[in-house]
């Protein structure tokens, strides 16, 4: 039938003992040494030792074996080469260099979160009673949402992503040449950007609601400021709330809710949008590391 969904992603870092610690604090579940997995999604990340950061492979659950059999033939249209088994297919993206591998797999179901009652001018639901949402507890990511990778030839890069794997354009910033790709209903699960090599530049999860963001990031921040990288904010495009930390490696992890969602493609219109406004609906000023990360400028000008 489909892709459905992100399954996981393997990180490339230069110590994965230096960066477990930050993955556990940010509430995903170490189940055996640098593997982590979800609330929802079952086992979503894996760091693997690297020479450098960098997004080394990219999982997507598929419907059957029709989803394999289509993407083999459209990967060899684009003359790139696939290794097939009964239940998997994998093949590497020239560009990037990430490992993809598409899997049969049932889809996963989300239990939805707990409602909490607001007030509004005209709309109170909340009466005579104090908001769940000061509670102190820190709920954990539901899911793996979306990761963002840097390419050279990011038109290359988005070729083999929708031409060959199957991903759909939900958005784009033609001036900076960025598209906004998914494999599910998610307005994004991958986005593609231009960079002077193939980087991770962040892994998104998804959180219950925007309070569950704020509050998970002001814990992660309260152990350690220098993790804070931007937020609170709200992303013009994909519309979702963010707020991004830095893990000990240099890879960006942002908490993320109400994401938009995209059930019918002929129903949603893709948006060609500008770089000012594809950043924030509001946010703070966005930080220069945010848009150049510190290690990503230093090696690309011979730095490091
Ligand atoms: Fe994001």
């Amino acid at each position: 039938m489909s892709l459905h969904r992100l399954r996981s992603i393997t990180v490339g870092v230069p110590s994965v003992d230096a960066v477990r610690g930050f993955y556990r604090d940010f509430g995903l579940e170490e189940t055996s040494p640098g593997r982590f997995a979800t609330a929802d999604g079952g086992e979503q990340l894996v760091l693997a030792e690297a020479p450098r950061r960098a997004l080394v492979g990219l999982a997507i659950g598929v419907d059957d074996a029709d989803d394999l059999g289509r993407a083999a033939a459209a990967l060899a249209r684009l003359g790139v080469a696939t290794e097939r088994a009964a239940s998997s297919l994998r093949a590497v993206e020239p560009v990037t260099g990430v490992r993809v591998e598409l899997a049969i797999e049932p889809r996963v179901a989300q239990k939805p979160a707990p409602r909490v009652a607001t007030n509004a001018p005209g709309e109170t639901l909340r009466v005579d009673a104090r908001s769940p949402a000061v509670s102190p507890a820190v709920s954990k990511p539901r899911r793996l949402q979306h990761v963002v990778v840097t390419a050279s030839d990011p038109a290359a890069a988005r070729r083999f992503f929708t031409e060959g794997i199957g991903f759909a354009v939900s958005d784009e910033i033609p001036a900076f040449g960025a598209s906004f790709l998914r494999c599910s209903t998610d307005h994004h699960n991958l986005l593609v950007q231009p960079g002077p090599f193939a980087f991770l530049h962040h892994s998104a999860w998804e959180m219950d609601d925007v309070d569950a963001v704020g509050r998970a990031a002001a814990a992660m921040v309260a152990s350690d400021p220098a993790r804070h990288v931007w937020g609170l904010g709200r992303h013009a495009i994909g519309s979702n709330y963010f707020w991004y930390l830095r893990d000990p490696a240099g890879n960006y992890a942002e908490y993320s809710s109400d994401l938009d969602v995209i059930a019918d493609a002929e129903a949603w219109k893709v948006a060609a949008s500008t770089p000012a406004h594809g950043l924030a609906a509001w946010a703070p000023p966005v930080p220069p590391a945010f848009l150049a990360p510190p290690d990503v400028v230093a090696l690309a000008s011979g730095r490091a």
